[in-house]
């Protein structure tokens, strides 16, 4: 039921905290597993990492985290499997919340014959995905109604840093207050993601710019309010989006800046342009505050990623709801998509 919640989609939303709690608890009481999967990754030749839709941004997040180590590793879009022949040495991280959509199952299962090994990242046990793969790792999100995916994109995410900062070395304790963060986020972003997702709906097109770790996030904000408010959307590279996207830029076009904290000077180039041209800045800030916009939020964080992400599920609710729809069950879509 949705206890007293409009939809399933907000609902979903908060639980996003408990859904990254239990999930980084079931992963430190499962370090056999974790430290198996970590000499893995850093022992293979390659990393493919794949998944579709959402999962796939946050796949890519993850690659990105990869190869900032140094690992050759290949984001994949599982639908587009026959472009990658696979070999030993190869590792494959295949994500999916249903743990059932064909386009993945059959990017395993030929990157599988070809000699890689594969990990999966689901949030249903024995789910096929689960059934083909040499290590398994569930997400504990609970389940997951409405067809958009919120809290398990966030749990994505956290497993996969959790995943990343055990096989570097870095401080994968620190994430055992990771949901603390995401719940700050969402309890600070309520009113600026109404108003945000409530000017969007009106508008035809969006841009959702980011550099770094934040261009997974910009793809994952535009996916979202696509999907839910049939508004297009489109994410670039915010370096990239000179090289094009901006001629359609004049007065009022809309672009969502996502500042992880990383790059503010670089990022804050990309503003610039894109105000000369009349551009409406909306601007969600981690740790490094950048101005010029005609809305920011702005949020402290240990983990940006973690912050970011209910707050652009949260402009795309609000973006859905504001104009009337349902974003539990927006039109043409499937929970689970079991057609290749
Ligand atoms: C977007 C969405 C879809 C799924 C995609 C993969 O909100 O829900 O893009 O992310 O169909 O589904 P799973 O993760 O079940 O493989």
């Amino acid at each position: 039921s949705k206890e007293g919640y409009a939809h399933f989609m907000i609902k979903e939303i908060h639980e996003s905290p408990k859904a990254v709690r239990d999930t980084i608890s079931s992963l430190m009481s499962d370090l056999d597993v974790v430290e198996k999967i970590s000499e893995e990754i850093r022992q293979a030749e390659r990393v493919i990492v794949t998944g579709a839709g959402t999962s796939y941004h946050a796949g890519l997040y993850f690659s990105l985290l990869l190869t900032r180590e140094g690992i050759t590793s290949i984001p994949l879009i599982a639908s587009e499997y026959y472009n990658v022949k696979g070999k030993r040495g190869d590792l494959i991280i295949a994500i999916s919340q249903s743990g059932e959509t064909i386009d993945v199952l059959q990017s395993i299962r030929k990157l599988k014959s070809e000699g890689a090994k594969v990990v999966s990242i689901t949030n249903v046990i024995e789910s096929a995905i689960a059934r083909e793969s040499d290590y398994k790792i569930y997400m504990r999100a609970g389940p997951e109604i409405g067809v958009a995916a919120t809290k398990t994109f966030t749990t994505q995410v956290a497993s996969l840093l959790f995943l990343y900062s055990y096989a570097f070395g870095k401080d994968w304790k620190a994430l055992k207050d990771a949901d603390k963060e995401v719940e700050q986020a969402i309890n600070a972003t309520e009113g600026f993601a109404k108003r945000v997702g409530e000017e969007l709906a009106k508008k035809q097109n969006i841009y959702y710019l980011g550099r770094g770790l934040s261009l997974p996030l910009a793809m994952e904000g535009a996916l979202k309010i696509k999907e839910v408010s049939y508004v297009h959307a489109e994410a670039y590279p915010a370096g990239e989006s000179k090289h094009g996207p901006i001629s359609l830029v004049e007065s009022g076009f809309p672009i969502v800046f996502i500042n992880d904290g990383e790059m503010p000077e670089l990022l804050k180039n990309n503003v610039m342009e894109m105000k000369a041209r009349g551009g409406k800045i909306y601007m969600i800030s981690v740790n490094r505050k950048l101005g010029e916009a005609e809305l920011e939020i702005f949020l402290n964080s240990k983990f940006p990623a973690l912050s970011i992400s209910p707050v652009i599920q949260l402009i795309a609710y609000y973006a859905a709801v504001s104009k009337g729809l349902d974003p539990d069950k927006p039109r043409n879509l499937a929970k689970t998509v079991t057609v290749e």
